[in-house]
């Protein structure tokens, strides 16, 4: 925002007796006019505390929708140009950690009802040194010269001196083979633009040849590379293959790119296969709208580290990001954030109304590209709680006797569940799911279930009759009520319920079948084990990657779940929580990435990187042949959004 004719400063400083401390804001008129009259509104993740009384000292507090807050000057208040108006901001729910912990966008509205930009930036802070952002990664250390991530499950390599120009099939490469070959080559041209290509499909001077092999005793994600006069590539089925291609491509760029350090083997083997099944990664695209070529580009990504899942969390309390036919207002209504929409500006935005969704055609698109290198899409949608911008879309599916702020979610939103008592709320979900089921091949669909707050309707009276009607307990005996039909409406569907790990709650659903991601705390994961679900493990503590990676003030990220440098979440170790009688429950293990605090994609690389690759190490390599300083040492060769 170059020319904003206004800027915020906002500061965090200590209070004496308040732990969570205050908000010290600075607005400047950097415009040619005076200014009055007008309003004042930002969005914060560290929120006003507007169950206590504010007190804001030369501000009126006017009202808050979540991270949405908005101000008004004491009276008669005028800046003249380059003038400043100061007013502080208390109780805070929490105290500032980092320097995103603050305002992330800001606007005016001026006494004539327009909206204008405010420019915003990072958190200062008052009252204590605010820590420099320390240098997150090791120089690492690579003792095999080798570049391989995630790292095999046996390799025993020779260095060659030279790597070869180009690999190419040897004669007798099925169709099947050579299409591999297109493929994982053209991943690698879209990974990396200018880096010389792996793969030719006619023979080479001075290259390699490849010949392809399968192996019935091998299972389907598994290779065998033999390196000789030429490669020899064994695999138990297409997966395998692919795998095998990448390592490949892998070797061959780190030779090319650090020769001095990585080098591509004259002779010896790698046998390959996964520690896990489930290798996932998450992706929030409602509290932050990622276009389609951004969600294809980590997709391959996930793709060159071996990941073989993509969750993809289409809806939440911002946004309702996928095209559904039968309700063309989930994408219209249901997206749109701005000053005058029915839903307020979140997590960045600011005076201009902001929007984003995926079509059916996008997501056939996404599908199909994920696909065709093994990689699984598993949709999203976060019901019952996390909907209020499904409410905002369809207010026919609201209890109208429920007062409208009789609770708020965890992250403040009011009254923002779909109400179980509400039989349209199934013919809703009936039609989403008979259209998500045509767009999405994966036999999970996942329907949320986290934070539902725990005295969620309440003061519903048609939620009260049904837990009268049927003996249900509370808001989680509903919300099972609920999850249950779900599960049945999924399984008429001829699908199966993954969902957070608070689908247990109440009385949970049918384990059989069902695939739980626990995502609280790690014990969570064998406590849901012990009931019988299926578990992927995604803790926050190591594998959010929306966590900060150091302690510093100017240390940008998430906090509630602590701090997660990369080399905890390299070393950390899921499957130790589970005692051995449990431990086949547990499937694999996941990267969740949460947009609130990503507004921008330098943001992005910044906490992703090299976390994904971390964890990629930890789904598929065991766990005794994983190194820290090798990992180090490799993944600044990794790919970025
Ligand atoms: C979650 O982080 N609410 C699953």
């Amino acid at each position: 925002m170059a020319n904003a004719e206004y800027r915020l400063e906002n500061a965090w400083e200590p209070v004496d007796g308040d732990p969570c401390g205050r908000f010290v804001f600075t607005l400047i008129n950097l415009s040619d006019a005076p200014l009055s009259g007008f309003k004042l509104a930002y969005t914060s993740l560290t929120r006003i505390k507007d169950s206590e009384e504010p007190h804001c000292e030369n501000a009126t507090f006017l009202r808050r929708n979540a991270n949405f807050h908005q101000y008004e000057p004491p009276a008669g208040l005028t800046l003249q140009p380059g003038d400043s108006w100061q007013f502080t901001v208390a109780p805070l729910w929490r105290p500032a950690r980092h320097r995103t912990d603050g305002a992330k966008s800001a606007y005016l509205t001026l006494s004539d009802g327009r909206h204008v930009p405010v420019a915003v930036d990072d958190t200062l802070l008052s009252g204590r040194p605010a820590e420099p952002a320390p240098v997150l990664m090791p120089a690492g250390e690579a003792k095999q010269p080798f570049s391989l991530l995630p790292w095999p499950a046996d390799a025993a390599l020779e260095a060659g001196d030279k790597a070869p120009v180009a690999l190419y099939p040897a004669d007798g490469a099925s169709v099947d083979d050579r299409r591999a070959m297109q493929v994982v080559g053209s991943l690698y041209r879209r990974l990396f633009q200018i880096g010389q290509q792996p793969f030719a499909l006619a023979t080479v001077h001075d290259g390699q040849a490849i010949r392809f092999a399968t192996d019935d005793t091998l299972v389907g994600e598994a290779y065998r590379l033999e390196f000789g006069d030429e490669i020899t590539l064994t695999s138990g089925g297409p997966a395998g293959c692919q795998y095998g291609l990448t390592a490949l491509a892998q070797l061959l760029h780190g030779a090319r790119t650090q020769p001095g350090t990585f080098k591509f083997p004259a002779s010896g083997t790698i046998s390959d296969q996964p520690r896990y099944g489930w290798r996932g990664c998450h992706l929030d695209v409602s509290r932050q709208f990622y276009p389609a070529a951004d969600v294809i580009r980590l997709i391959d990504i996930m793709a060159w580290m071996r990941l073989n899942i993509f969750h993809w969390h289409l809806t939440d309390d911002e946004a309702w990001r996928l095209e559904i036919k039968a309700y063309p207002q989930l994408t219209t209504t249901g997206v749109l954030r701005g000053p005058d929409e029915p839903m307020l500006p979140q997590l960045g935005n600011g005076a201009e109304p902001v929007g984003g969704f995926y079509s059916q055609d996008d997501v056939k698109a996404i599908v199909a590209h994920a696909g065709a290198l093994h990689v699984e899409v598993v949709p999203e949608i976060d019901i019952p709680g996390h909907s209020t911008a499904t409410l905002a879309a369809l207010a026919d599916l609201t209890d109208g006797q429920e007062a409208p702020d009789s609770y708020r979610s965890v992250q403040g939103f009011p009254n923002n569940a779909l109400n179980p008592a509400i039989e349209e709320t199934y013919t809703f979900l009936g039609k989403v799911f008979d259209e998500m089921v045509e767009l999405f091949p994966s036999k999970l669909l996942h329907i949320g279930g986290d934070e539902v707050a725990a005295n969620t309707w309440m003061a519903s009276p048609l939620a009260r009759k049904l837990m009268e009607d049927e003996g249900l307990d509370g808001t989680f005996g509903l919300q099972s009520h609920f999850m249950k039909r779900i599960q049945k409406m999924l399984a008429e569907r001829g699908r199966q319920v993954a969902g957070w790990d608070e689908v247990s709650h109440g009385g949970g659903v049918d384990p059989e079948g069902t695939l739980l991601m626990a995502w609280q705390k790690p014990e969570v994961g064998v406590e849901l084990a012990k009931l019988g679900y299926d578990v992927v493990m995604t803790p926050g503590q190591a594998y959010y990657l929306d966590m900060v990676q150091d302690e510093a003030f100017q240390e940008p990220g998430a906090s509630w779940a602590g701090t997660v440098p990369p080399k905890h979440t390299y070393t950390y170790e899921a499957v130790g929580e589970f005692p051995e009688e449990l431990k086949s429950r547990m499937r694999g293990v996941q990267a969740c990435i949460w947009s609130e605090h990503f507004l921008n994609r330098d943001y992005f690389n910044h906490l992703v990187f090299p976390r994904l690759g971390a964890i990629a190490e930890a789904a598929w390599t065991p766990k005794d042949n994983k190194d820290w300083l090798r990992f180090a040492a490799i993944a600044p060769l990794m790919p970025k959004l």
